[in-house]
């Protein structure tokens, strides 16, 4: 809520989310969320940059390092949706043929947004099974982290995840929980997707494995989610979404859910009763 942002007393920084505190303590611009004045393009009505030469290596680049390490630290869910999409290893997709896809796994599509997104009109498109996706591409300097959205986060941490029916149903009652929540609620919901969407980890044969796509498209996140360094918690959407977090640095804490169909289920239990926003 950049609006809003401006009538606060400096300082007081209570009630924003972590990007809007972010954005107003002169962090990266685009983590500042953008408030939309029109439909955002959705599936083939999305016409595609022309990226240079130099933004294409940057997605070979990226696409081949996530793919040597993620086999075996991925989930099978991640695995299956990344190969579903198809994602060319040598170029940037188009968002209009990735959304062909998801429509055809989970009827989801994709919208093209110019950048983060403010809280509502990213709530309101989960709501309605659309995935708003940037398309452009992180900085060469940014290889390793951006904490900023760009499409090799989008579209390579977040999509595979879509063509997962569960996870997909539950995007999509996160979506219409978080338009009714407000105040704290609000802010509840917003960490509890940090700890899920972003950031969470599912029980795999016995042993913790990523699906978060903050993790999943971060070289770093990848080796550190799994390693000695991070506390990981159970499933348990209330302390998740008390749970702070910030978005510069390695995370130190992480929570596992048991299957997907558990997330889906804990979350629907959870905003639908304590919180009775379903
Ligand atoms: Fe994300």
């Amino acid at each position: 809520m950049t609006d809003s942002g401006a009538t606060l007393a400096e300082g007081d920084f209570s009630g924003l989310s972590a990007y809007e505190r972010a954005g107003l303590e002169g962090k990266d611009p685009r983590c500042i969320p953008i408030k939309i004045d029109a439909p955002l393009p959705v599936g083939e009505a999305i016409v595609a940059p022309e990226y240079s030469k130099a933004e294409h290596e940057i997605w070979a680049f990226l696409y081949k390092r996530q793919c040597e390490i993620l086999p075996g630290r991925a989930c099978r869910a991640y695995m299956q949706g990344l190969e579903a999409l198809q994602l060319p290893s040598d170029r940037i997709p188009a968002l209009s043929e990735l959304s062909l896809t998801l429509e055809k796994a989970t009827h989801w599509r994709v919208a093209r947004t110019p950048g983060l997104l403010h809280e509502q009109d990213f709530f309101e498109a989960l709501a309605n099974r659309l995935f708003p996706s940037t398309d452009y591409i992180r900085e060469q300097h940014e290889l390793d982290y951006t904490p900023a959205p760009d499409l090799f986060h989008d579209v390579f941490g977040h999509m595979p995840m879509i063509t997962e029916p569960d996870f997909a149903d539950f995007y999509q009652r996160y979506g219409q929980a978080s338009l009714r929540a407000t105040g704290a609620n609000r802010r509840k919901l917003e960490s509890f997707h940090w700890f899920t969407v972003e950031f969470g980890l599912v029980q795999e044969d016995g042993e913790p494995r990523i699906y978060g796509n903050g993790i999943v498209s971060s070289y770093q996140e990848t080796f550190h989610a799994l390693g000695h360094e991070v506390e990981v918690r159970p499933f348990d959407p209330e302390a998740m979404g008390a749970q702070s977090y910030e978005v510069w640095h390695l995370q130190p804490i992480l929570y596992v859910v048991d299957s997907f169909e558990a997330l889906k289920q804990g979350f629907e239990d959870w905003a639908g009763g304590q919180l009775g926003l379903l």
